[in-house]
């Protein structure tokens, strides 16, 4: 069967990344989890004290960065490698949530992000979420979902997540972090968060994950077999 690309931007903490990986595994296609990358990227600059605004420090430091996924059949997920040390759960913490939309403005690091997110989709069969997949990574993805839900299930959402993590965060906190995100990933000028006029929308506030899954499993189906 035609193998395709499917691109799901939106809002932090809507559920994109649990409802790509599951999608990812329904079709036997491989899941990116574009936002992994820039944490990866702004845990390098954290601890190599890498100034945002120099720009040839941070070419200099982006020449320098690896980052790569790998199966871990024991938790049954992909987790993402900064030069060849796993990185997942400390890529999670919330001082690199605090920091990763700042880094993800600079230029320089969505050029470099971008082009190797085009390469690990180029031969198609990927599911990849982040925030500019349908505008910038792969506007030409024959499946676009633009996910959102309303600020107090995405911070109940991401409380849940963290303290599976063993992290307890307050709710305040979690919710300030994410408005703050929304505000500079969508109005930063480098391929800023916003609905490619062909993407989907789907709220998933008062939506199950099953719901999400089946909600975007239907999309591919019927562009695979209707065009
Ligand atoms: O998906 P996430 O919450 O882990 O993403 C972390 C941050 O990375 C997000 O606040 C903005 C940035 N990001 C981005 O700018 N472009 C992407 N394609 C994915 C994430």
């Amino acid at each position: 069967m035609k193998k395709i690309v499917i691109a799901i931007d939106g809002y932090s903490s809507c559920g994109k990344s649990t409802t790509a990986k599951l999608v990812a595994a329904e079709l036997g296609y491989a899941y990116i989890d574009t936002g992994a990358m820039y944490r990866a990227v702004t845990l390098y600059f954290l601890t190599h004290h890498v100034s945002l605004t120099n720009p040839k420090e941070v070419n200099d430091a982006l020449d320098k960065i690896d980052i790569t996924f790998h199966y871990n059949p024991k938790v049954k997920r992909n987790e993402v490698f900064l030069n060849g040390l796993n990185v997942e759960d400390e890529i999670r913490k919330m001082y690199i949530s605090n920091q990763v939309s700042e880094v993800s403005v600079v230029k320089e690091v969505r050029h470099a992000m971008v082009a190797q997110q085009q390469k690990m989709g180029k031969k198609r069969g990927v599911v990849m979420d982040g925030r500019d997949i349908g505008t910038a990574v792969f506007p030409d993805a024959e499946v676009k979902i633009f996910m959102t839900a309303d600020v107090d299930t995405r911070a109940r959402r991401r409380q849940d997540e963290l303290l599976e993590k063993k992290q307890l965060i307050n709710l305040d906190e979690i919710k300030e972090n994410l408005l703050k995100r929304d505000l500079i990933d969508s109005t930063r000028q480098e391929s800023p968060l916003r609905r490619a006029d062909d993407a989907f929308l789907l709220d998933t506030s008062h939506m199950t994950i099953d719901e999400q899954v089946e909600f975007v499993l239907n999309k591919v189906t019927s562009r695979i077999f209707n065009g």
